[in-house]
């Protein structure tokens, strides 16, 4: 059962020790409701993906309670300060390098260099966010490839019983979601349009390219700054040799030259949280030995495993640098 909770402090302060406490919970934004976890919390941003079903690793937007922490988790430009000056709190998604002191999981990047930071305006969003004191990771809180929810009732709908508690706070007033502008190459691209108009963006920082859409129409792994492992990849391995790497999936089998675990119980939902720092530390060890390759153990393709094979199998394939 989820819990629906109200508007008021209670319910913010339930909804932000759920959050602190690894759980999933919605929450209402100006744009539509999001499906929030504690971003720094890699096993929490894990449940996101599963909670929705999605089938791959997308990049989701890291909330915040304001700019000044937004921006601290990214390499924040000039052009990123006007636009949070102009628009935060607001409809208004920037892409920017992630900071080296950046708190956010790397599976809240799907992988990616890159963070997407927002700082929403809806009163119940920034109470809830200052109580957390943490990064929120939040998509649109619907499962996947269905439209976004703008009532707690929608949210329900697809996700009872799948998240610990939605915080009701009404219909969203804006309804479409953010726009998503990327700020990490020359010039600004609009990756989505949304709440912020071209038209208002461009009179603050001048024009602006149209990006192709990013998300379910375009796979983080095509991306060309897309995190792949410096190593081949050999998919479902039940043997490793010395000069290989292996990306275990349960007990480790023998004879690696490095190991990282992704889950040594065989949990879907671990691996996805340990996957993409286990593959930057096993990038890490072949700087110091010889491995040719990353052997991966078998991994189940069901729930968050058939993400979790989507992203190795992306990272199998020829590469196309
Ligand atoms: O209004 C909104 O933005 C809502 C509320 C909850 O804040 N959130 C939302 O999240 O719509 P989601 O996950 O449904 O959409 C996020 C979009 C996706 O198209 C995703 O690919 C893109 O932002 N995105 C996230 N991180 C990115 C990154 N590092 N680089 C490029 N695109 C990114
Ligand atoms: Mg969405």
């Amino acid at each position: 059962m989820t819990e629906r909770l109200d508007d008021t402090e209670a319910g913010i302060i339930s909804a932000a020790a759920l959050l602190r406490a690894g759980e999933l919970v919605a929450f209402a934004t100006e744009t539509v409701y999001g499906l929030g976890a504690d971003a720094t919390d890699p096993r929490a941003v894990a449940a996101i993906f599963e909670a929705k079903g999605r089938p791959r690793f997308n990049p989701l937007i890291c909330h915040y309670a304001d700019a000044g922490t937004a921006l601290a988790d990214v390499n924040a430009t000039d052009l990123a300060r006007r636009l949070a000056d102009a628009f935060w709190p607001g409809p208004l998604t920037l892409v920017l390098p992630r900071g080296a002191r950046c708190r956010v999981a790397l599976l809240a990047s799907a992988g990616l260099d890159t963070l997407a930071v927002r700082v929403p305006a809806h009163a119940t969003a920034r109470a809830l966010l200052r109580a957390v004191g943490r990064p929120v990771a939040a998509p649109s809180a619907n499962r996947s490839g269905r439209v976004s929810p703008t009532t707690a009732a929608h949210v329900l709908r697809e996700l009872d019983g799948r998240i610990a508690a939605v915080l009701d706070a009404g219909r969203c007033p804006i309804g479409v979601e953010s726009t998503v502008l990327d700020l990490t190459g020359e010039r600004p691209v609009l990756l989505r349009p949304g709440g912020a108009t071209r038209e208002a963006i461009e009179a603050a920082i001048g024009p602006v390219e149209t990006g192709k859409p990013v998300g379910p129409l375009r796979a983080p792994g095509m991306l060309a700054s897309h995190y792949a492992p410096s190593l081949p990849v050999r998919l479902n391995a039940t043997s490793a040799a010395p000069d290989e790497a292996l990306l275990a999936f349960g007990p480790p089998l023998p004879g690696a030259g490095a190991t990282a675990q992704l889950s040594l119980t065989g949990q879907p939902v671990e691996a996805a949280a340990n996957l993409f720092a286990a593959l930057r530390a096993l990038d890490e060890a072949a700087k110091k030995q010889t491995l040719r390759a990353i052997a991966v153990m078998p991994i189940p393709d069901a729930g968050l495993g058939l993400a979790i094979n989507d992203r190795l199998r992306r990272a199998a394939a020829p590469r196309q640098e």
